[in-house]
């Protein structure tokens, strides 16, 4: 059998890592999947859109701080975005979205 180590101080280590980053996801995104927000938001094109007026392919809309403070109304813009363009969203997709968004742009932790 092959001898792999895995120190104990590693481990602590990697899970002190792990313990303080899982707690930062809000409980609004506790059970969404950002991965599959970000599959969407390419799906839907958002940021070619976003791209017409903001840089960075589009990324530059996202500002924290200026029209969206939490992740309650993060949450609430996806709808915006989705229902005023009617990009077919389900509610959980648009959970998704935030989720990714937040995690990606935004790091609100409530
Ligand atoms: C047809 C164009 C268009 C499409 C498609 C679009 N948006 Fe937007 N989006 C806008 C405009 C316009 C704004 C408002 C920008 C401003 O004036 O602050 C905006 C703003 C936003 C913001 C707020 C940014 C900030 O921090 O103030 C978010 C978040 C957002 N859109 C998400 C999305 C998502 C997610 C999708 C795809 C599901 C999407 N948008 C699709 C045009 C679009």
């Amino acid at each position: 059998m092959p001898h792999t180590s895995c120190h104990p101080m590693l481990l602590a280590a990697a899970l002190l890592l792990v313990g303080p980053v899982g707690a930062q996801t809000p409980d609004a995104f506790k059970d969404a999947s950002p991965s599959q927000g970000h599959k969407l938001m390419s799906e839907r094109q958002c940021d070619a859109c976003h791209a017409q007026k903001w840089g960075n392919d589009g990324k530059d809309i996202y500002r924290p701080g200026t029209h969206i403070h939490n992740v309650n109304e993060l949450r609430k813009r996806v709808t915006q975005c989705n229902t005023g363009l009617n990009l077919n969203l389900f509610p959980e997709e648009e959970t998704d979205i935030a989720a990714w968004l937040n995690e990606s742009y935004y790091h609100f932790k409530n």
